[in-house]
């Protein structure tokens, strides 16, 4: 199988800090940040200047590393530093509530400040795992494209919704992962992208990055999925997610499960790609996910100008929940996971 190399990095740790791609600027710029503290992180996933599942856990372990870098500062007692760390390691996780990833990574870290004996010694681990999983994000991306590619027909037209591309996780992507590694062998294959209202994932961020690697891609507004579905012009939808249940119910950015409803109506295959690391199994299903309320501007406004009648009630949940039965399989590093979900997800776990 042909190799797709991506040129999009998205976060790393550089000797004592995080640098990331700055997702706010998109599209009109391009640009690093240093997150230099534990306080900076927890802002840089709330307001999203890092965003998606597995980016945001990566976010997560070098946060929980800078925290301590902090702290160490202080001069405390092994006993005192743990204790604050694992305080500030809970705030950090508390920045934003659906994606599991974020929760995931930062209890690694945790395990580790926990079962440390020496200050110095606890804060290289942090950083060697935050490196880890930032590496093996990618790794584990790259094997997520290559199951799912095997199941893209040729010349097709996938699409996908919200961002679950290399700027969503360490490199390569999950969704857009299968479609790189679709892409190396059949350059014939296109990509439709749903815009993402309200903050546009699709348009600001999708488009961007498949540009930058040369993959053809169509923007198209969220409404328009089921009229070009009807037309016959989309073979299989393929999006990331944030959290998915045992029961394979997964959260992914609002509008998913529309997609998946019209893909179902119109006999389309709906594939959901993630890493394990996003399958939480402590909860049975979906309704057991916690969705982020997001804040009304978001909606209310676009590029800073108000779109509706000033006073009028807003709701601005940030993820829904595709039910599992209209899953047609979960695209994940250890193979594509097939219903029954309660036996394939639990199965995945074990070998
Ligand atoms: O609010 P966001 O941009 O963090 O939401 C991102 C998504 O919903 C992605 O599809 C999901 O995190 C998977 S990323 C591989």
């Amino acid at each position: 199988m042909a190799e797709f190399k991506s040129k999009i990095r998205t976060i790393e740790w550089v000797d004592n800090y995080s640098k990331m791609v700055d997702q706010t600027k998109f599209p009109e710029h391009y640009e690093y940040v240093k997150i230099t503290t534990g306080q900076q992180m927890f802002d840089a996933i709330k307001t999203m200047i890092v965003r998606g599942a597995p980016a945001i856990g990566i976010a997560g372990a070098h946060g929980v590393t800078l925290y301590a870098q902090e702290i160490f500062d202080k001069d405390l007692s092994l006993d005192d530093f743990k204790k604050e760390l694992l305080e500030k390691s809970d705030y950090l996780v508390s920045s934003r509530p659906t994606a599991v990833n974020l929760y995931w990574a930062v209890e690694q870290q945790k395990e580790i400040i926990r079962n440390g004996h020496d200050i110095n010694e606890i804060i290289e681990e942090l950083k060697m795992n935050g490196k880890k999983i930032e590496l093996d994000d990618i790794a584990i991306n790259k094997k997520i494209g290559d199951y799912g590619a095997m199941v893209v027909p040729k010349g097709a037209t996938i699409l996908t919704h919200c961002n679950a591309g290399a700027l969503a996780t360490g490199g390569y992507g999950t969704a857009l992962g299968v479609v790189r590694s679709a892409f190396a062998n059949d350059p014939t294959i296109q990509v439709f992208a749903d815009e993402t209202r309200p903050r546009q994932q699709g348009a600001r961020i999708t488009t961007l990055e498949l540009v930058m690697d040369g993959i053809p891609v169509t923007l198209i507004t969220d409404g328009m999925c089921s009229y070009f579905m009807k037309k016959g012009m989309i073979d299989m939808v393929v999006v990331g997610a944030d959290r998915i249940a045992a029961n394979g119910d997964a959260a992914n950015k609002i509008g998913t499960y529309t997609v998946a409803i019209a893909a179902k109506y119109h006999n389309i295959p709906f594939y959901v790609a993630a890493p394990l690391s996003t399958i939480d199994t402590s909860i049975e299903s979906g309704d057991e996910i916690i969705i982020e309320e997001r804040s009304h501007e978001e909606v209310t406004m676009i590029n800073g100008k108000t779109i509706c009648a000033e006073g009028v009630n807003v709701i601005n949940p940030g993820f829904d929940v595709t039910p599992h039965e209209l899953i047609t399989g979960i695209i994940t590093e250890k193979g594509i996971l097939k219903p029954d979900y309660k036996v394939s997800i639990a199965n995945a776990f074990k070998s």
